[in-house]
């Protein structure tokens, strides 16, 4: 008989927590469990799948970058002004924890030189000290692709029809696309100073954060979701009268692409997004379900002058990026793209001292099965109770009796037949694949 090798008995669960935790996640940041987790994983190999069958390759950056990496964003993106953690590490550099994941993948281009067109996907983290709400986080994921070195008009519709391809994946069907151009930089130079006019003379209908937006960034007070300043931006100027005719037709062609491939849009002459690095095509993936300060369950654009900010060759630009946290409460929403069901496919019980579990799964997970057990020689009815709630759809119990007899005795844990079949050890992992098949 195999002696119980530790002394602390946990109680069964669930049980009422005596404890007050004395740490807790930071405001913002989650931690996500299973079998959430599995979703969030399953989310990235969707993503992958798609995006890899399309040319793309996996770039994984660092989450911590030189600051200037990210100063290069904008002096008027609330991103780096207000919302950048960084700090001065133990070398004495300035480094920030990335708020975003384009400025690495510009500043890996120059750095690695690779060959054009470059297409690269990424997953991963991103921190912004945002006020933290419903589908808002300091820590929050996204998944994204970008593409260096081509300045296609059909790029553009590529990367956008990419994404809109990844909502229809997941299931989802209440999803806007909406597109606009900022033109060539000097029509959008000549847009910012005829916006700043019409906000200026309009100065007092403004509401005070408008005002203060007005005097780092005008395009970005068109962002204000604000009902004082409702009137006010509509009377604006529309970019689309500041357009060369370069930019025009670079925009009729995007649009025309996207009508090829039946993706759905709606041009929005007031979209501008949160950076400041976008020129000519900007889109935005809204979910219809969620609150209008969170809509965004994904954007993107062309950034053509970014490579070069970072001290690269002038080099075209354009990706997105996709908030993971966002999209799945849009899945909630919606009830598509549920978590995945139980994990394990058998479930071994044994009352015999735990030797014959220990065996037996590992037979059993080497033969291809998902398969787990119960520990800590509990009673048969504490362990059929945990064979239960594992999600299992076959238990394997081992007795005394069946321990001498050489066999297992098999048992559905779903459906109408709960009748138990006793099968010779030596052929278990034959029936049990039998059984699930
Ligand atoms: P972004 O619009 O700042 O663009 O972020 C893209 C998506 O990330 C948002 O639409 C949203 O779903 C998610 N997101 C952003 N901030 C938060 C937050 N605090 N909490 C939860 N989700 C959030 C970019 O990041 C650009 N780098 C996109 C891009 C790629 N443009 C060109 N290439």
């Amino acid at each position: 008989m195999i002696r119980r090798h530790c002394s602390l008995v946990l109680p069964p669960s669930p049980v009422a927590w005596p404890f007050v935790p004395e740490f807790q996640t930071s405001p913002g940041m989650r931690d996500i469990l299973p079998p959430e987790s599995g979703r969030w994983r399953r989310f990235v190999a969707v993503f992958a799948e798609l995006v890899e069958a399309a040319g793309y390759g996996q770039v994984i950056p660092p989450l911590l970058e030189d600051l200037g990496v990210f100063r290069r964003l904008g002096d008027a993106t609330e991103i780096v002004t207000k919302e950048m953690y960084d700090f001065v590490d133990k070398g004495n550099r300035h480094v920030a924890l990335r708020p975003e994941q384009t400025a690495s993948v510009c500043r890996a281009f120059v750095q690695h030189r690779p060959l054009t067109p470059w297409k690269v996907w990424y997953a991963g983290p991103n921190f912004r000290y945002e006020k933290p709400q419903r589908g808002r986080y300091r820590q929050f994921e996204q998944v994204g692709v970008e593409v260096l070195g081509v300045d296609d008009p059909y790029l553009d519709v590529e990367v956008i029809a990419l994404g809109w391809r990844f909502f229809e994946a997941l299931g989802l069907r209440q999803v806007r696309l909406v597109l606009n151009s900022l033109g060539e930089p000097e029509d959008r130079a000549r847009y910012v100073d005829a916006l700043r006019r019409h906000f200026t003379e309009h100065l007092d209908a403004l509401s005070p954060e408008s005002r203060q937006t007005l005097d780092k960034n005008p395009l970005r007070v068109l962002d204000s979701k604000r009902h004082e300043d409702r009137a006010v931006i509509e009377a604006a100027p529309s970019i689309a009268d500041y357009y060369s005719d370069d930019a025009s037709s670079h925009f009729q062609v995007v649009q025309d692409g996207l009508r090829a491939l039946g993706v759905p849009f709606e041009v929005e002459p007031r979209l501008v997004r949160g950076l400041d690095y976008y020129r000519r095509t900007t889109f935005e993936y809204q979910g219809a379900t969620l609150d209008s300060a969170q809509n965004a369950l994904g954007g993107g654009g062309r950034y053509d002058g970014l490579v070069e900010d970072l001290g690269g060759p002038p080099t075209a630009g354009i990706g997105f990026a996709l908030g993971v946290d966002r999209t799945l409460l849009a899945c909630d929403d919606e009830g598509v793209f549920a978590p995945p069901p139980g994990s394990v496919d058998v479930f071994v019980v044994d009352t015999t001292g735990g030797r014959e579990a220990l065996v037996l799964t590992e037979q059993l997970r080497a033969a291809g099965l998902r398969a787990d057990r119960a520990y800590d020689q509990r009673s048969m009815k504490s362990q059929m109770k945990v064979a239960d709630r594992s999600g299992a759809s076959l238990a394997l119990i081992v007795g005394t009796d069946e321990l001498v007899a050489g066999t297992v005795v098999l048992r559905p844990l779903r459906g109408e037949t709960r009748e138990q079949t006793p099968v010779p050890r030596s052929e278990v992992i034959d029936v049990v694949k039998k059984a699930l098949s």
